[in-house]
């Protein structure tokens, strides 16, 4: 079979799957799967392997399997994150996690990152910046699987650790006090929001990553508690919010105690971001 004909029959399944751009992904997906582009190689005979693969990634992307769990990546800050079921795939606004840690990390920081899932904040701010250590916390074990086979691909082992548990209580003891930024992207939908949600995401993301079991205020209200004892004096917190959270959030930061708060948007103007730090 031609790549022309391969390309128009998983499109066919992915439009009566309902994608928007079925034509698109379909030769994305192939090329993902390192077979020939569907336009420029059309006339390409695929090799029986590849095209038994390929078809069957269709089917897997046609019952609304996140694209990024069929092909087994998603690409963010530049780097090749492994992720599958059981694990947030990374957002591109995350990416603004990673930008103002860097900003705000002085030299040779301790940098923690709570909630890390696939490792992805955690890995983007380890890779920029060769001085800098991180500590990175989730309490679901099948995605610090997936973190620690990241850490090892990227070749971060000697300055990135994985620690299982509860946000702040997943630490080791003796690293209380000691971090100069800690970023956090927590679930924070709202469980009856679940059902407006992509089928991708709905169906198939970790419910645990997406809505926290005591709700989002309770999860905020223990970042920020935690805060103002992890962190050093003059550390920085800067968390991840779901829309209309923003308020809500800075509110409870400052109720914390900690000073300096502000909201800050992401690239499409959405309100995205609290950050606050610890007094000196
Ligand atoms: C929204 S995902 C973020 C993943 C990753 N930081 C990212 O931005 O792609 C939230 C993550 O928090 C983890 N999580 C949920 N509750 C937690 C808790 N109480 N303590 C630590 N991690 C938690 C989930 O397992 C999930 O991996």
């Amino acid at each position: 079979m031609t790549a022309a004909v391969a390309v128009a029959l998983v499109a066919k399944g992915l439009a009566e799957a309902g994608l928007e751009q079925p034509r698109r992904e379909a030769r994305q997906l192939l090329s993902s799967l390192g077979g020939p582009d569907g336009i420029l190689r059309a006339d390409e005979v695929l090799e029986e392997g590849l095209l038994q693969r390929y078809l069957t990634a269709g089917r897997r992307r046609a019952r609304r399997e996140p694209f990024a769990y069929v092909v087994g990546y998603r690409e963010f800050w530049g780097l090749d994150i492994a992720v599958g079921p059981g694990v947030l795939i990374p957002r591109p606004e995350t990416e603004g996690l990673v930008e103002r840690a860097l900003a705000l990390a002085p030299d040779g920081a301790r940098v923690v990152d709570l909630c890390t899932g696939s490792g992805a904040v955690a890995l983007a701010v380890a890779s920029s910046r060769a001085d800098l250590g991180v500590d990175a916390t989730d309490i679901s074990t099948r995605a610090l699987d997936v973190a620690a086979r990241n850490v090892a691909t990227l070749g971060l082992a000697s300055r990135v650790r994985l620690h299982a548990g509860d946000l702040w209580g997943a630490l080791p003891a003796r690293t209380h006090g000691h971090y100069l930024v800690c970023t956090c992207n927590p679930p924070y939908v709202e469980a009856r929001e679940l059902g407006t949600l992509e089928p991708e995401v709905r169906d198939w993301e970790p419910r645990l990553a997406l809505v926290p079991p005591g709700g989002w205020l309770r999860l905020y209200t223990r970042l920020a508690r935690g805060a103002m004892s992890w962190l050093a004096p003059g550390g920085w917190l800067v968390a991840e919010v779901g829309a209309r959270q923003g308020d809500a959030v800075a509110g409870i930061l400052c109720g914390a105690g900690l000073c300096d708060v502000r909201q800050e948007r992401d690239l499409s103007g959405q309100p995205r971001y609290v950050r606050g730090r610890r007094p000196t």
